[in-house]
């Protein structure tokens, strides 16, 4: 993960974190970051291992990044508790974020330094996550949207060393109901005294001209996931409902290919190729 984030801070550009929950996944984004010669980051939610159990997801998601071509760090996004964390950095994940935002500032630093801690001992890096994003990743409860304050992420970046943030900024998981204000004065202030590269999460559907902002302003990493999660679907639907027999071995491709066609996209405005 080091080498993909210092990657995006020397190109000013952003790393696409793209989520995936089966294998059509994986070789989708694979194929979009081999094609566009760019590294990715491959990643999975800990709540989302009810539908793609970690023991299976993780032996997929380490082996595409061995065999791939370009960087691919692979990451376990909002790990929720230290048993998880502990068995992705064992399965190889190259980073893991521990999402203890919703508890109070002391505490999240005091949780984040146990993971840095441990992460060390792997040389793996640690992500975490200062306000609270809205929305909700997996199926926990809804949050309301509270901006990162720009003195805490210094105070915080300081205390964990961190080496990534992600940030509240009008940000929020899943399609935005309408298009969100995002709040580039704030996330201005936080580039100004911060270091840390910073994670911009709830990629779906914010435009072009915003993520190019965003990294303008210190974003270096991007989460997608409900647009690839959509796509997928929308590609399955697409074809079984056209077919009297729908076969898997058609199937299949079709799906890699809807996720490899949005991670492509994505990964042309992260990257202003
Ligand atoms: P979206 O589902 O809105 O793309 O958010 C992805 C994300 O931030 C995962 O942590």
């Amino acid at each position: 993960m080091t080498e993909v984030l210092n990657w995006a801070t020397d190109n000013n550009c952003a790393a696409g974190a793209f989520s995936v929950g089966n294998m059509e996944m994986i070789m989708g984004a694979v194929k979009a970051a081999e094609e566009t010669n760019t590294p990715i980051i491959l990643q999975i939610a800990e709540k989302r291992m009810k539908q793609s159990p970690l023991h299976l997801m993780a032996p997929m998601m380490v082996s595409a990044a061995k065999n791939a071509k370009v960087p691919v760090a692979v990451h376990l996004d909002h790990g929720l508790t230290m048993e998880c964390i502990k068995e992705a950095i064992a399965y190889g994940f190259t980073s893991v974020m521990l999402d203890a935002s919703l508890f109070p500032f002391e505490e999240n630093i005091a949780y984040t330094k146990a993971v840095k801690a441990e992460a060390d001992k792997y040389g793996a890096t640690v992500e975490a996550e200062l306000g609270v994003v809205g929305g909700n990743e997996g199926d926990c409860a809804k949050h309301e949207i509270l901006c990162t304050d720009p003195v805490k992420a210094k105070i915080f970046c300081d205390e964990t060393n961190v080496d990534c943030l992600a940030v509240a900024i009008g940000n929020a998981h899943g399609n935005y109901p309408v298009l969100p204000e995002l709040r580039f004065d704030v996330l201005e202030e936080i580039y100004k005294t911060v270091k840390t590269p910073l994670v911009l999460h709830g990629g779906t559907g914010i435009t072009r001209e915003m993520f190019v902002k965003a990294i303008s302003l210190g974003i270096r990493k991007i989460n997608i996931a409900t647009a690839s999660f959509d796509a997928l679907a929308n590609a399955a639907k697409d074809y079984t409902f056209t077919q009297e027999k729908p076969d898997y071995f058609t199937l299949s491709p079709k799906m890699a290919e809807a996720v490899y066609e949005n991670v492509k996209k994505h990964i042309r405005v992260f990257t202003n190729k």
